[in-house]
């Protein structure tokens, strides 16, 4: 079979998703609360996957931007391939080969791009063609953010309530709400919690995990129906309401540890100015330091050249809602 090559975009939670449903079978990846979030233009994963002959003894191979990676990353990607043998009955090893458009794991959802690409390029690869909500299973068991880059735009990661996961699939939300999306960079490098090991302590020792929890569902509905009304200021509302409580279960936990720098917090500032000086815009920050501010297209130059004064700030790009993931070639 030949090499099959597949592209996926980043997304970014605004009602975001952090911590996984208790006593789940861990592979599966459940998540506690469901999401909403936007793909967006910018930023994504071109994956290409070739299954070799397992019988020249051969194992997987996983190259990023060019360089083979360490054993711990290709076992997560061959523990994924290994989903899909499993499948098919089809056992060959695979050479993955990937590119990034983001800056790996530095808190710009990396994994969600990568995750979903692979889980495109690789069934196509074993010769499975599933349809979006299948495919969106099989990538949530890479990272649950993955699950939601299948689809373009505003997209919903169902929670699900089934142990074996078959209920908890992303999908597309239509909206006729035209949304940019400011990307500002607050940092560089590696972040030192992973979203995994940040979920995993938050959840087993923050005091304010249970009430984020209990009260999750709430802004799921709100944004829902901010989305359906188009009403742009009550999304942003809600967007930064829940990236705020998520990050304060982080600041609660034992011990506790925080993913923002001097930089971020200076954007969030200006960010509260902007809104002061009545320019529409909210921000949403993951699990690294970058701010990612929401606004309506006719404000983004505005939003952009007010974070670039930011002191700190290392570089700004404006995001668009972007396309669901494809094959290429
Ligand atoms: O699925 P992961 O491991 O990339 O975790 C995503 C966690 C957040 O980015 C903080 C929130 C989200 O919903 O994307």
């Amino acid at each position: 079979m030949p090499a099959v090559t597949a592209y996926a975009h980043t997304n970014i939670a605004l009602v975001k998703y952090w911590g996984k449903r208790p006593g789940a079978v861990a592979g599966l990846n459940l998540p506690a609360v469901g999401s909403i979030s936007l793909t967006l233009d910018r930023f994504g994963t071109e994956t290409t996957v070739e299954p070799i002959d397992a019988d020249d003894g051969a194992a997987d191979s996983f190259t990023l931007d060019g360089v083979e990676v360490s054993a711990a990353e290709a076992a997560k990607v061959s523990v994924f391939l290994d989903r899909l043998r499993r499948l098919t009955g089809d056992t060959r090893k695979a050479r993955v080969t990937s590119r990034n458009d983001v800056p790996t794991a530095a808190g710009l959802a990396s994994s969600a791009s990568a995750f979903a690409a692979l889980a495109l390029a690789a069934s196509r690869a074993w010769g499975v063609t599933l349809d979006d909500k299948a495919l969106s299973r099989l990538a949530r068991q890479g990272s649950g953010s993955a699950a939601r880059s299948i689809f373009g735009g505003f997209v919903l990661l169902h929670r699900g309530e089934l142990d074996t996961g078959d209920d908890c699939f992303a999908e597309a939300l239509p909206s006729s709400l035209d949304v940019r999306l400011v990307v500002v960079r607050c940092g560089e490098g590696k972040k030192e919690t992973g979203s995994t090991d940040g979920m995993e302590l938050t959840s087993q020792t923050s005091p304010y995990f249970a009430p984020w929890v209990e009260t999750h569902p709430k802004d799921l509905v709100d944004a829902r129906d901010a989305l359906a009304a188009a009403d742009l200021p009550k999304l942003g509302e809600v967007m930064e309401h829940s990236t705020l409580k998520m990050h304060a279960t982080t600041l609660a936990a034992r011990p506790g540890f925080f993913y923002f720098q001097p930089t971020t917090i200076a954007v969030l500032q200006e960010v509260r100015r902007l809104r002061a000086h009545g320019i529409g815009c909210w921000a949403t920050m993951d699990a690294g330091p970058h701010v990612k501010v929401l606004c309506a297209p006719a404000d983004a130059p505005a939003v952009t050249d007010a974070v670039s004064a930011v002191v700190g700030v290392r570089g700004v790009d404006v995001a668009a809602p972007g396309p669901a993931a494809r094959v290429l070639s």
